[in-house]
């Protein structure tokens, strides 16, 4: 792993304030793994007191509106999930495609407004089950990137992407790990063809997908991965600062 490895928890629709002692375990435990960047995507309701209270953890957003406001009843602009404290926001999840019916067209217009905003941005990608059974899981993840990418001047550091096979959230599945490196070796490739060289190559493309402390180090050192997207076993500090451990290794 050539960049510094980027470690994400994704709480989803977990946590109330009672989670912030988590929060402060994880940021005081990020300290001591500095080589790792660590963040965490809490809910809308827990961006501003983690960000008030973290020193070293990055805290961000799981999802942001593409509109800057208005009537949009229950939603939330990228400018006001910045004010709140996100560096960054998760965009394009495959529960948000499924829950709210976004499509490709959704999902970059929204990564437009949140670099407007100054937001880094986590893509994220991945193919359903029957999708990898009929052999075009490739084909459908550089597709899906394509289309959820607007014309970027720069990329860079801005830009994070995550593949998270959707038959591998929450499931306890995860794919292998010469599944994993082929995918991502294709989506580097997709960053270099779209950004050239010397962008395409820096860009961050963290794996998701039941990743825990037990199988981390083995998805952490397969070609082409910068980091994890972890859902379920980003809850507790434990578990989440284990594979933030697993990123620290010297081997990466
Ligand atoms: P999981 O979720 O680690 O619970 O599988 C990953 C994600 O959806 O980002």
């Amino acid at each position: 792993m050539a960049e510094r490895p980027y470690i994400v928890g994704n709480w989803k629709m977990h946590g109330t304030r009672a989670m912030l002692s988590e929060a402060r375990a994880m940021d005081r435990a990020a300290q001591r793994h500095m080589k790792v960047e660590v963040a965490i995507a809490p809910p809308y309701t827990l961006i501003h007191p983690i960000h008030r209270e973290a020193g070293q953890i990055g805290v961000g957003a799981q999802n942001c509106h593409f509109a800057d406001g208005g009537a949009h009843t229950g939603d939330i602009s990228a400018a006001m999930v910045a004010d709140a404290g996100a560096k960054f926001v998760i965009l394009g999840h495959s529960e948000r495609r499924a829950d709210h019916g976004e499509s490709d067209a959704v999902v970059k217009a929204k990564v437009e407004a949140a670099l407007e905003a100054g937001l880094r941005v986590i893509l994220c990608c991945g193919e359903s089950e029957k999708t990898r059974d009929a052999g075009r899981a490739v084909q459908h993840v550089k597709k899906q990137i394509k289309a959820s990418l607007p014309d970027l001047e720069e990329a860079g550091e801005k830009l994070t992407i995550a593949y998270e096979p959707i038959w591998a959230i929450g499931t306890g599945k995860t794919a292998t790990v010469d599944d994993i490196a082929e995918m991502h070796t294709e989506i580097r490739a997709l960053m270099v063809d779209l950004f050239g060289e010397e962008q395409g190559s820096v860009i961050r493309i963290l794996y998701g997908g039941s990743v825990k402390p037990e199988n981390a180090s083995e998805i952490l050192t397969a070609p082409e991965v910068g980091g994890a997207l972890v859902g379920g076993a980003s809850l507790t500090a434990d578990s989440f600062m284990s594979i933030a451990l697993a990123a620290d290794s010297p081997e990466l």
